[in-house]
């Protein structure tokens, strides 16, 4: 029941939709997709998923340009199991402008979430990146929430905080980590997190119980859920939220230029950055891309696993907290919950089929195929499934909206992200704690 509770949070998200054109492919099979999505010339969003219809077709997101759209419909003349449909078009600083000022008023007035306010209200702004900085200090002042400052400024010198809330002063006590704020672009994540938070430690000061649409939840549970300890880090990626907030250009990576100094060839996706099998051209299928070696790409993976600050910030919660059980990170925009794994199909029946294996280097990231499943215990497989389905119920309950539980990998597999990279570590690194890894896409 609380780790359900725990996904109420993904209600409060508004669309938000920029220059680029957001447009829908529709086939009748995910497997009509797969060329499609091996073009890293075009942008799937957070990743591309096949979404079931309810006309029992498929459904792939993407962000495109006009150019791009005049291209594709031309190449699917020929194939009419493939349309091409735009989406309606908001300007997402008309749904979702960012806060001018500081509605925290110097870490002094805590942030209200919904689940505390009268039905029907609403947050009018995104919070700006100055106010994510205020909401925290405010909820430490206001309610004793510990922070950590973690290890490594980013490219543009911020510094990052991570805050843990719920279990006291013994980080091993706290289970449950979520992140958000790593694709710059995906707006509403830190705020949702935030406000959530907010809500649990208003609702538990006070005694009472929250509502979120038509749920409700009692004080009870309110406390269950901050008992089982929780180590929010809302904004991973400030530099990228700072520019795409600035510049409302769909901003997605961080903004090293290291690599590359101007234009798309500035920054790294930091989840593809991640130390899970990280060198996809080693450990993946060569007709595989999980993700680019090209600066200029939405995907470009760094110059090395975790080489960015954000990366580390990132990694180092798990070793302050080293008993963490539980790790969601926030992203949007397609409406689904992903669990492990996110590089291949799972398997549990061959132990040694595993992402450690070198006798299966370049041979990962063929979906469909057999050569190379990832294994995946199948208690694990099962516990990772249950919550996934009591999550998105619970959601169902408070917003009305049906998201999707899938496996990460979908159509096409990923390298370094966050989820595969938080659940590997109990293999991966000796003494680790088993971490069940989830990627939220909401809105
Ligand atoms: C990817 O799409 C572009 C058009 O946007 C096209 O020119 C290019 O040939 C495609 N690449 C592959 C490998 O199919
Ligand atoms: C990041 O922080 C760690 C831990 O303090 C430190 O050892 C490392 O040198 C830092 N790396 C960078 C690139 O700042
Ligand atoms: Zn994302």
């Amino acid at each position: 029941m609380k780790y359900s509770l725990v996904a109420a949070l993904l209600v409060q998200s508004t669309v938000v939709l920029g220059n680029l054109l957001s447009v829908h492919f529709k086939a009748p099979t995910a497997a009509h997709f797969y060329e499609l999505v091996r073009n890293d010339t075009y942008d799937f969003g957070c990743r591309p998923i096949a979404h079931p219809t309810e006309d029992g077709h498929f459904k792939l997101h993407a962000l495109l340009s006009e150019q791009q759209i005049a291209h594709l419909e031309k190449e699917y003349e020929s194939v009419p199991e493939i349309s091409l449909h735009r989406e309606v078009m908001v300007k997402r600083a008309a749904t979702a402008p960012i806060g001018t000022g500081d509605r925290f008023k110097s870490g002094t007035v805590a942030p209200v979430g919904l689940g505390t306010q009268a039905s029907g209200t609403t947050i009018s702004s995104i919070m700006n990146v100055a106010e994510i900085t205020s909401a925290i200090n405010a909820l430490v002042k206001t309610y004793g929430v510990s922070t950590i400052t973690l290890p490594n400024k980013t490219f543009n010198g911020a510094t990052s905080v991570a805050a843990y809330v719920g279990a006291g002063t013994d980080k091993s006590a706290y289970h449950l980590y979520l992140s958000a704020g790593v694709h710059a672009r995906e707006r509403g994540g830190p705020d949702q997190l935030i406000y959530w938070i907010s809500d649990l430690l208003s609702a538990s000061k006070s005694g009472s119980g929250l509502t979120y649409g038509k749920k409700t939840y009692t004080n009870a549970q309110v406390k269950s859920v901050l008992a089982a300890g929780i180590v929010f880090f809302p904004l991973v990626n400030p530099d990228g939220v700072a520019y795409d907030q600035s510049s409302s250009s769909l901003w997605r990576k961080n903004r090293n230029t290291k690599s590359g100094s101007s234009g798309s060839s500035v920054g790294v996706d930091i989840n593809r950055n991640f130390d899970f099998l990280w060198n996809f051209k080693k450990y993946f299928d060569p007709s595989e891309a999980p993700a680019s070696t090209s600066p200029s790409s939405e995907t470009f993976y760094g110059t090395s696993a975790a080489s960015e600050p954000e990366t580390k910030n990132h990694v180092s919660v798990y070793d302050s907290f080293p008993k963490i059980r539980w790790f969601m990170d926030i992203h949007s925009a397609a409406g689904d919950l992903l669990y492990s794994w996110g590089d291949d199909d799972d398997q549990s029946t061959s132990t040694t089929m595993n992402f450690l294996n070198s006798a299966y280097d370049g041979k990962r990231g063929v979906v469909g195929d057999s050569v190379y499943k990832e294994y995946i215990p199948s208690t694990d497989l099962t516990n990772v499934k249950n919550v996934a389905a009591k999550t998105v119920a619970a959601m169902k309950a408070v917003g009305g909206r049906s998201y999707v539980t899938m496996q990460a990998v979908g159509l096409y597999p990923t390298s370094g992200a966050s989820d595969d990279y938080s659940y590997s570590r109990q293999w991966a690194k000796s003494g680790a704690n088993k971490v069940y890894g989830y990627t939220m896409e909401f809105g």
